[in-house]
Protein backbone atom coordinates (compact mmCIF):
# COMPACT_ATOMS: atom_id res chain seq x y z
CA UNK A 1 0.00 0.00 0.00
CA UNK A 2 1.20 3.22 -0.36
CA UNK A 3 2.41 4.45 2.46
CA UNK A 4 3.33 7.82 1.35
CA UNK A 5 -0.05 8.29 1.63
CA UNK A 6 -0.77 6.59 5.26
CA UNK A 7 -2.98 9.20 7.21
CA UNK A 8 -2.73 8.00 10.65
CA UNK A 9 -5.23 7.78 13.46
CA UNK A 10 -6.75 11.01 14.22
CA UNK A 11 -7.48 10.82 17.65
CA UNK A 12 -4.73 9.14 20.31
CA UNK A 13 -6.73 6.32 21.56
CA UNK A 14 -5.91 3.21 20.74
CA UNK A 15 -7.02 1.49 17.68
CA UNK A 16 -9.61 -0.81 17.64
CA UNK A 17 -9.51 -5.04 17.57
CA UNK A 18 -10.12 -6.43 14.65
CA UNK A 19 -13.92 -7.51 14.53
CA UNK A 20 -14.54 -9.70 11.98
CA UNK A 21 -16.98 -8.34 9.80
CA UNK A 22 -18.90 -11.49 10.35
CA UNK A 23 -16.45 -13.27 7.90
CA UNK A 24 -17.58 -11.33 5.04
CA UNK A 25 -15.44 -10.65 2.05
CA UNK A 26 -16.14 -9.29 -1.31
CA UNK A 27 -14.09 -7.62 -3.98
CA UNK A 28 -15.41 -4.26 -5.96
CA UNK A 29 -14.22 -3.94 -9.45
CA UNK A 30 -14.36 -0.33 -10.77
CA UNK A 31 -14.82 0.03 -15.14
CA UNK A 32 -14.55 3.89 -14.87
CA UNK A 33 -15.90 4.23 -18.47
CA UNK A 34 -19.47 5.21 -20.06
CA UNK A 35 -20.64 6.03 -23.20
CA UNK A 36 -21.78 9.36 -22.17
CA UNK A 37 -21.73 11.45 -19.32
CA UNK A 38 -25.30 11.20 -17.53
CA UNK A 39 -26.36 14.55 -16.16
CA UNK A 40 -27.13 13.84 -12.39
CA UNK A 41 -23.91 11.28 -12.12
CA UNK A 42 -21.40 12.16 -9.78
CA UNK A 43 -20.08 8.71 -10.56
CA UNK A 44 -16.32 8.10 -11.31
CA UNK A 45 -17.35 7.61 -14.59
CA UNK A 46 -15.64 9.50 -17.63
CA UNK A 47 -16.00 9.06 -21.71
CA UNK A 48 -13.09 8.54 -23.49
CA UNK A 49 -12.05 9.23 -27.08
CA UNK A 50 -9.95 7.89 -29.46
CA UNK A 51 -8.06 4.44 -28.96
CA UNK A 52 -8.11 2.46 -25.69
CA UNK A 53 -5.81 -0.03 -24.99
CA UNK A 54 -8.49 -2.87 -23.53
CA UNK A 55 -6.29 -5.47 -22.52
CA UNK A 56 -3.73 -2.85 -21.18
CA UNK A 57 -6.18 -1.78 -18.65
CA UNK A 58 -6.87 -5.55 -17.71
CA UNK A 59 -3.14 -6.15 -17.27
CA UNK A 60 -2.84 -3.09 -14.37
CA UNK A 61 -6.14 -4.69 -12.83
CA UNK A 62 -4.27 -7.43 -12.80
CA UNK A 63 -1.37 -5.75 -10.81
CA UNK A 64 -3.66 -4.33 -8.72
CA UNK A 65 -5.57 -7.24 -7.29
CA UNK A 66 -1.99 -9.20 -6.90
CA UNK A 67 -1.28 -6.22 -4.72
CA UNK A 68 -4.21 -6.29 -2.64
CA UNK A 69 -4.15 -10.17 -2.51
CA UNK A 70 -0.75 -9.58 -0.68
CA UNK A 71 -2.08 -7.76 1.80
CA UNK A 72 -5.26 -9.92 2.55
CA UNK A 73 -4.26 -13.36 1.67
CA UNK A 74 -5.97 -16.13 2.42
CA UNK A 75 -9.53 -15.17 2.36
CA UNK A 76 -12.63 -16.25 1.22
CA UNK A 77 -14.24 -14.45 -1.68
CA UNK A 78 -18.07 -14.10 -0.91
CA UNK A 79 -19.10 -11.41 -3.91
CA UNK A 80 -17.13 -9.83 -6.47
CA UNK A 81 -19.14 -6.71 -7.73
CA UNK A 82 -17.92 -4.98 -11.17
CA UNK A 83 -19.49 -1.29 -10.88
CA UNK A 84 -19.11 1.65 -13.06
CA UNK A 85 -19.04 3.74 -14.88
CA UNK A 86 -20.25 1.24 -17.31
CA UNK A 87 -18.62 -2.29 -17.05
CA UNK A 88 -20.76 -3.67 -19.60
CA UNK A 89 -18.66 -1.80 -21.96
CA UNK A 90 -16.49 -4.48 -21.76
CA UNK A 91 -15.43 -7.15 -23.29
CA UNK A 92 -16.40 -10.56 -21.46
CA UNK A 93 -13.18 -12.02 -22.09
CA UNK A 94 -11.83 -8.75 -20.35
CA UNK A 95 -14.25 -9.81 -17.27
CA UNK A 96 -12.98 -13.28 -17.56
CA UNK A 97 -9.12 -12.08 -17.31
CA UNK A 98 -9.96 -10.39 -14.25
CA UNK A 99 -12.41 -12.93 -12.73
CA UNK A 100 -9.40 -15.41 -13.22
CA UNK A 101 -6.99 -12.81 -11.75
CA UNK A 102 -9.01 -13.30 -8.42
CA UNK A 103 -9.55 -16.54 -8.08
CA UNK A 104 -5.55 -17.06 -8.84
CA UNK A 105 -5.39 -14.78 -5.80
CA UNK A 106 -7.78 -15.77 -3.23
CA UNK A 107 -10.39 -18.79 -3.17
CA UNK A 108 -13.36 -17.90 -4.72
CA UNK A 109 -16.51 -19.64 -2.66
CA UNK A 110 -18.53 -21.85 -5.06
CA UNK A 111 -21.52 -19.91 -4.51
CA UNK A 112 -20.22 -16.45 -4.63
CA UNK A 113 -22.13 -13.81 -5.91
CA UNK A 114 -20.51 -12.41 -9.21
CA UNK A 115 -22.44 -9.08 -10.07
CA UNK A 116 -21.98 -7.04 -13.49
CA UNK A 117 -23.44 -3.42 -13.81
CA UNK A 118 -24.90 -3.07 -17.36
CA UNK A 119 -26.61 -0.34 -19.05
CA UNK A 120 -29.45 -2.14 -21.28
CA UNK A 121 -28.52 -1.02 -24.52
CA UNK A 122 -29.31 -3.50 -27.26
CA UNK A 123 -25.07 -3.92 -28.22
CA UNK A 124 -24.58 -4.53 -24.26
CA UNK A 125 -27.83 -6.99 -23.92
CA UNK A 126 -25.46 -8.53 -26.97
CA UNK A 127 -22.64 -9.44 -24.48
CA UNK A 128 -24.88 -10.67 -21.93
CA UNK A 129 -24.12 -14.67 -22.74
CA UNK A 130 -20.19 -13.34 -22.78
CA UNK A 131 -20.63 -12.47 -19.39
CA UNK A 132 -22.13 -15.68 -17.98
CA UNK A 133 -19.56 -17.54 -19.73
CA UNK A 134 -16.90 -15.51 -18.31
CA UNK A 135 -18.44 -16.42 -14.86
CA UNK A 136 -20.84 -13.60 -13.67
CA UNK A 137 -23.93 -15.16 -12.49
CA UNK A 138 -25.92 -11.91 -11.57
CA UNK A 139 -26.51 -8.36 -13.56
CA UNK A 140 -28.16 -5.31 -12.54
CA UNK A 141 -29.39 -3.17 -15.24
CA UNK A 142 -29.58 1.00 -14.68
CA UNK A 143 -32.80 1.35 -16.32
CA UNK A 144 -33.84 4.58 -15.22
CA UNK A 145 -36.89 4.90 -16.35
CA UNK A 146 -39.68 2.95 -17.94
CA UNK A 147 -41.00 6.13 -19.49
CA UNK A 148 -39.68 7.73 -23.17
CA UNK A 149 -39.44 11.61 -21.66
CA UNK A 150 -37.82 11.73 -18.32
CA UNK A 151 -35.49 8.59 -19.79
CA UNK A 152 -34.18 11.31 -22.52
CA UNK A 153 -34.15 14.05 -19.76
CA UNK A 154 -31.67 12.10 -17.92
CA UNK A 155 -29.59 11.65 -20.76
CA UNK A 156 -29.67 7.73 -21.14
CA UNK A 157 -28.71 6.69 -24.60
CA UNK A 158 -30.87 3.80 -24.68
CA UNK A 159 -34.77 3.63 -25.28
CA UNK A 160 -37.41 2.13 -22.91
CA UNK A 161 -38.15 -0.63 -25.39
CA UNK A 162 -34.59 -1.49 -25.67
CA UNK A 163 -34.54 -1.49 -21.72
CA UNK A 164 -37.33 -3.73 -21.41
CA UNK A 165 -36.04 -5.67 -24.23
CA UNK A 166 -32.52 -5.67 -22.10
CA UNK A 167 -34.56 -6.86 -18.95
CA UNK A 168 -35.74 -9.86 -20.59
CA UNK A 169 -32.56 -10.79 -22.00
CA UNK A 170 -30.97 -10.68 -18.80
CA UNK A 171 -33.69 -12.86 -17.30
CA UNK A 172 -33.71 -15.21 -19.69
CA UNK A 173 -29.47 -15.71 -19.10
CA UNK A 174 -29.36 -15.57 -15.37
CA UNK A 175 -31.01 -16.94 -12.36
CA UNK A 176 -30.43 -13.87 -10.46
CA UNK A 177 -31.01 -10.20 -11.97
CA UNK A 178 -31.69 -6.54 -10.94
CA UNK A 179 -32.42 -3.33 -12.47
CA UNK A 180 -32.44 -0.01 -11.37
CA UNK A 181 -35.39 3.00 -10.89
CA UNK A 182 -34.54 6.72 -10.71
CA UNK A 183 -37.89 8.38 -9.07
CA UNK A 184 -38.88 12.20 -7.45
CA UNK A 185 -37.64 13.21 -11.06
CA UNK A 186 -38.09 16.83 -11.76
CA UNK A 187 -42.12 17.60 -12.44
CA UNK A 188 -42.66 13.41 -12.12
CA UNK A 189 -46.89 13.57 -10.04
CA UNK A 190 -47.25 10.62 -7.59
CA UNK A 191 -49.50 9.01 -9.87
CA UNK A 192 -46.97 8.96 -12.81
CA UNK A 193 -44.66 7.17 -10.45
CA UNK A 194 -47.60 4.72 -9.05
CA UNK A 195 -48.30 3.76 -12.66
CA UNK A 196 -44.72 3.51 -13.63
CA UNK A 197 -43.37 1.71 -10.19
CA UNK A 198 -46.38 -0.82 -10.99
CA UNK A 199 -44.86 -1.83 -14.41
CA UNK A 200 -41.26 -2.28 -13.04
CA UNK A 201 -42.99 -4.38 -10.17
CA UNK A 202 -44.62 -6.46 -12.76
CA UNK A 203 -41.36 -6.68 -14.90
CA UNK A 204 -38.55 -7.53 -11.97
CA UNK A 205 -38.22 -11.03 -11.12
CA UNK A 206 -36.50 -10.89 -7.66
CA UNK A 207 -34.55 -7.40 -7.02
CA UNK A 208 -35.09 -3.92 -8.08
CA UNK A 209 -33.65 -0.95 -6.83
CA UNK A 210 -35.09 2.10 -6.48
CA UNK A 211 -33.47 5.33 -6.22
CA UNK A 212 -34.95 8.96 -5.18
CA UNK A 213 -33.09 11.39 -7.66
CA UNK A 214 -30.20 13.42 -5.87
CA UNK A 215 -28.89 16.43 -6.82
CA UNK A 216 -25.59 16.03 -6.65
CA UNK A 217 -22.68 19.10 -6.76
CA UNK A 218 -20.48 19.19 -9.74
CA UNK A 219 -23.47 17.46 -12.02
CA UNK A 220 -24.93 19.17 -15.18
CA UNK A 221 -28.37 18.90 -12.71
CA UNK A 222 -26.97 20.88 -9.58
CA UNK A 223 -26.13 23.34 -12.12
CA UNK A 224 -29.69 23.75 -13.83
CA UNK A 225 -31.18 23.42 -10.25
CA UNK A 226 -28.91 26.36 -8.83
CA UNK A 227 -30.44 28.43 -11.76
CA UNK A 228 -34.24 27.44 -11.07
CA UNK A 229 -34.16 25.34 -13.83
CA UNK A 230 -34.78 22.13 -12.45
CA UNK A 231 -38.43 21.99 -10.83
CA UNK A 232 -38.05 19.25 -7.86
CA UNK A 233 -41.01 17.22 -5.79
CA UNK A 234 -40.92 18.82 -2.86
CA UNK A 235 -40.53 17.43 0.42
CA UNK A 236 -43.81 16.28 0.82
CA UNK A 237 -44.13 14.75 -2.19
CA UNK A 238 -40.52 13.01 -1.97
CA UNK A 239 -42.02 11.55 1.24
CA UNK A 240 -45.31 10.50 -0.47
CA UNK A 241 -43.19 8.86 -3.12
CA UNK A 242 -41.12 6.90 -0.75
CA UNK A 243 -43.85 5.61 1.31
CA UNK A 244 -45.45 4.77 -2.12
CA UNK A 245 -42.36 3.01 -2.69
CA UNK A 246 -42.35 0.88 0.18
CA UNK A 247 -46.15 -0.04 0.19
CA UNK A 248 -45.99 -1.23 -3.09
CA UNK A 249 -43.25 -3.13 -3.09
CA UNK A 250 -43.64 -4.85 -0.09
CA UNK A 251 -47.63 -5.65 -1.22
CA UNK A 252 -45.70 -7.25 -4.34
CA UNK A 253 -43.52 -9.55 -1.84
CA UNK A 254 -40.05 -7.22 -2.60
CA UNK A 255 -39.69 -5.49 0.51
CA UNK A 256 -36.98 -3.13 1.43
CA UNK A 257 -34.49 -4.63 2.92
CA UNK A 258 -32.47 -1.35 2.23
CA UNK A 259 -33.63 1.84 2.13
CA UNK A 260 -33.52 1.97 -1.77
CA UNK A 261 -33.42 -1.74 -2.46
CA UNK A 262 -36.01 -4.33 -2.37
CA UNK A 263 -35.69 -8.04 -3.23
CA UNK A 264 -37.93 -11.21 -2.48
CA UNK A 265 -36.52 -12.87 0.51
CA UNK A 266 -32.95 -14.95 -0.21
CA UNK A 267 -32.54 -11.87 -3.16
CA UNK A 268 -30.99 -9.37 -1.85
CA UNK A 269 -27.41 -8.43 -3.35
CA UNK A 270 -25.08 -10.53 -1.08
CA UNK A 271 -22.03 -7.95 -2.50
CA UNK A 272 -24.70 -4.62 -1.22
CA UNK A 273 -24.88 -6.16 2.31
CA UNK A 274 -21.29 -6.87 2.88
CA UNK A 275 -21.32 -3.67 2.23
CA UNK A 276 -24.37 -2.68 5.26
CA UNK A 277 -23.02 -5.24 7.46
CA UNK A 278 -19.72 -3.43 7.42
CA UNK A 279 -18.04 -6.81 6.10
CA UNK A 280 -14.13 -6.36 4.32
CA UNK A 281 -13.99 -5.31 0.84
CA UNK A 282 -10.76 -4.91 -1.41
CA UNK A 283 -11.66 -1.82 -4.24
CA UNK A 284 -10.07 -2.67 -7.78
CA UNK A 285 -9.43 -0.13 -10.36
CA UNK A 286 -9.65 3.72 -10.95
CA UNK A 287 -11.59 5.27 -7.71
CA UNK A 288 -12.45 2.50 -6.22
CA UNK A 289 -12.53 2.18 -2.18
CA UNK A 290 -11.94 -1.09 0.17
CA UNK A 291 -12.27 -1.68 3.44
CA UNK A 292 -9.86 -4.20 4.55
CA UNK A 293 -8.07 -5.42 7.96
CA UNK A 294 -4.41 -5.92 8.48
CA UNK A 295 -2.83 -7.44 11.60
CA UNK A 296 -6.18 -6.54 13.84
CA UNK A 297 -6.22 -2.93 12.35
CA UNK A 298 -9.19 -1.62 10.07
CA UNK A 299 -7.50 -0.14 7.42
CA UNK A 300 -9.90 2.70 4.45
CA UNK A 301 -8.42 2.21 1.51
CA UNK A 302 -9.46 4.59 -2.16
CA UNK A 303 -7.21 4.04 -5.55
CA UNK A 304 -6.50 7.38 -7.85
CA UNK A 305 -9.61 8.53 -9.73
CA UNK A 306 -8.40 9.66 -13.31
CA UNK A 307 -8.02 6.36 -15.10
CA UNK A 308 -5.28 6.60 -17.31
CA UNK A 309 -3.33 8.23 -14.13
CA UNK A 310 -4.68 5.03 -11.88
CA UNK A 311 -3.02 2.94 -14.81
CA UNK A 312 0.45 5.07 -14.84
CA UNK A 313 0.84 4.50 -11.19
CA UNK A 314 -0.08 0.54 -11.31
CA UNK A 315 2.91 0.76 -13.86
CA UNK A 316 5.09 2.17 -11.62
CA UNK A 317 4.25 1.12 -7.97
CA UNK A 318 2.00 -2.16 -8.66
CA UNK A 319 -1.22 -0.38 -7.59
CA UNK A 320 -2.74 2.71 -7.87
CA UNK A 321 -3.51 3.12 -4.05
CA UNK A 322 -3.36 7.11 -3.02
CA UNK A 323 -5.52 6.92 0.69
CA UNK A 324 -4.88 3.97 3.07
CA UNK A 325 -6.56 5.65 6.52
CA UNK A 326 -5.90 3.77 9.47
CA UNK A 327 -9.82 4.13 11.09
CA UNK A 328 -10.36 4.68 14.71
CA UNK A 329 -12.38 3.06 17.44
CA UNK A 330 -15.11 6.18 16.60
CA UNK A 331 -14.53 6.20 12.49
CA UNK A 332 -15.72 2.75 12.80
CA UNK A 333 -18.90 2.95 14.92
CA UNK A 334 -19.94 5.70 13.23
CA UNK A 335 -19.05 4.02 9.63
CA UNK A 336 -21.09 1.08 10.60
CA UNK A 337 -24.26 2.86 12.10
CA UNK A 338 -24.15 4.58 8.50
CA UNK A 339 -24.10 1.67 6.40
CA UNK A 340 -25.93 -0.53 9.12
CA UNK A 341 -28.87 1.68 9.74
CA UNK A 342 -29.90 1.83 6.31
CA UNK A 343 -30.50 -1.80 6.55
CA UNK A 344 -34.16 -3.14 7.33
CA UNK A 345 -32.36 -6.04 9.94
CA UNK A 346 -30.65 -2.50 11.63
CA UNK A 347 -27.61 -2.49 13.72
CA UNK A 348 -26.10 -4.44 16.40
CA UNK A 349 -25.61 -2.66 19.22
CA UNK A 350 -22.91 -5.39 20.71
CA UNK A 351 -21.35 -5.28 17.19
CA UNK A 352 -21.34 -1.21 17.42
CA UNK A 353 -19.49 -1.81 21.52
CA UNK A 354 -17.26 -4.18 19.75
CA UNK A 355 -15.64 -1.70 17.16
CA UNK A 356 -16.38 1.61 18.67
CA UNK A 357 -15.34 0.68 22.00
CA UNK A 358 -18.53 2.23 23.44
CA UNK A 359 -21.92 1.81 23.65
CA UNK A 360 -24.61 3.60 22.20
CA UNK A 361 -26.18 6.42 24.20
CA UNK A 362 -28.92 5.08 25.77
CA UNK A 363 -30.48 8.37 26.25
CA UNK A 364 -30.29 9.66 22.25
CA UNK A 365 -31.68 5.75 21.64
CA UNK A 366 -34.48 6.02 23.96
CA UNK A 367 -35.44 9.46 22.20
CA UNK A 368 -35.29 8.09 19.20
CA UNK A 369 -37.36 5.25 19.82
CA UNK A 370 -39.94 7.15 21.94
CA UNK A 371 -40.68 9.89 18.53
CA UNK A 372 -41.21 6.52 16.36
CA UNK A 373 -37.83 7.05 14.18
CA UNK A 374 -36.03 3.89 15.73
CA UNK A 375 -37.60 0.75 17.24
CA UNK A 376 -35.59 -2.11 18.98
CA UNK A 377 -35.79 -5.92 17.71
CA UNK A 378 -36.53 -8.80 19.69
CA UNK A 379 -32.70 -10.20 18.86
CA UNK A 380 -31.63 -7.07 20.34
CA UNK A 381 -31.09 -4.94 17.22
CA UNK A 382 -31.24 -1.38 16.37
CA UNK A 383 -33.68 -0.81 13.21
CA UNK A 384 -34.84 3.03 11.71
CA UNK A 385 -38.41 2.26 10.98
CA UNK A 386 -40.59 3.51 7.95
CA UNK A 387 -41.47 7.02 9.30
CA UNK A 388 -37.48 7.48 10.44
CA UNK A 389 -36.22 6.58 7.06
CA UNK A 390 -36.77 9.46 5.49
CA UNK A 391 -34.94 11.52 7.91
CA UNK A 392 -32.19 9.15 7.89
CA UNK A 393 -29.09 11.15 8.53
CA UNK A 394 -30.66 13.04 11.31
CA UNK A 395 -31.15 9.83 12.74
CA UNK A 396 -27.49 8.40 12.60
CA UNK A 397 -26.21 11.54 13.14
CA UNK A 398 -28.55 11.38 16.76
CA UNK A 399 -27.62 8.19 17.30
CA UNK A 400 -23.48 8.48 16.56
CA UNK A 401 -23.45 11.53 18.93
C1 LIG B 1 -23.48 4.95 -11.17
S1 LIG B 1 -24.61 3.93 -11.96
C2 LIG B 1 -23.65 2.70 -12.68
C3 LIG B 1 -24.43 1.77 -13.55
C4 LIG B 1 -24.63 2.16 -14.99
N1 LIG B 1 -23.62 2.96 -15.52
C5 LIG B 1 -25.94 2.88 -15.18
O1 LIG B 1 -25.96 4.09 -15.28
O2 LIG B 1 -26.92 2.18 -15.25
C6 LIG B 1 -25.44 3.08 -10.64
C7 LIG B 1 -26.80 3.59 -10.33
O3 LIG B 1 -26.73 4.74 -9.54
C8 LIG B 1 -27.94 5.43 -9.65
N2 LIG B 1 -27.64 6.87 -9.62
C9 LIG B 1 -26.56 7.49 -10.13
N3 LIG B 1 -26.63 8.83 -9.87
C10 LIG B 1 -27.76 9.04 -9.18
C11 LIG B 1 -28.41 10.23 -8.63
N4 LIG B 1 -27.86 11.43 -8.75
N5 LIG B 1 -29.56 10.06 -7.97
C12 LIG B 1 -30.13 8.84 -7.84
N6 LIG B 1 -29.58 7.71 -8.35
C13 LIG B 1 -28.42 7.80 -9.02
C14 LIG B 1 -28.59 5.00 -10.95
O4 LIG B 1 -29.83 4.40 -10.71
C15 LIG B 1 -27.62 3.99 -11.51
O5 LIG B 1 -28.27 2.89 -12.06
S1 LIG C 1 -25.26 6.98 -14.47
FE1 LIG C 1 -24.10 5.22 -15.25
S2 LIG C 1 -23.95 5.57 -17.48
FE2 LIG C 1 -24.54 7.50 -16.57
S3 LIG C 1 -22.58 8.57 -16.29
FE3 LIG C 1 -23.10 7.56 -14.33
S4 LIG C 1 -22.05 5.63 -14.42
FE4 LIG C 1 -22.11 6.42 -16.54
Amino acid sequence: MNSSATILAKDARPLAPQVSGEGLFGVYVHWPFCAAKCPYCDFNSHVHRGPFDEAGFVDAYRAEIAHFGSLKPGETVRSIFFGGGTPSLMDPSSVEAILDAIAGQWTVHPDAEITLEANPTSVEANRFRGYRAAGVNRVSLGVQSLRAEPLAALGRVHTVEEAKLAVGIAQSIFDRSSFDLIYARPHQTLSEWEDELAEAINMAVGHISLYQLTIEQGTRYFDLYQKGKLIMPDGDLSADMFHLTQDMTAGAGMPAYEISNHARPGEESQHNLTYWRYGEYAGIGPGAHGRITIDGVRHATATEKMPFKWAELVSQNGHGATVDDILTWEEQGDEYLVMGLRLREGISPDRYRKLSGRDLDPKQAEELISIGFVERLSNGNIRVTDQGWPVLDAVVADLAM
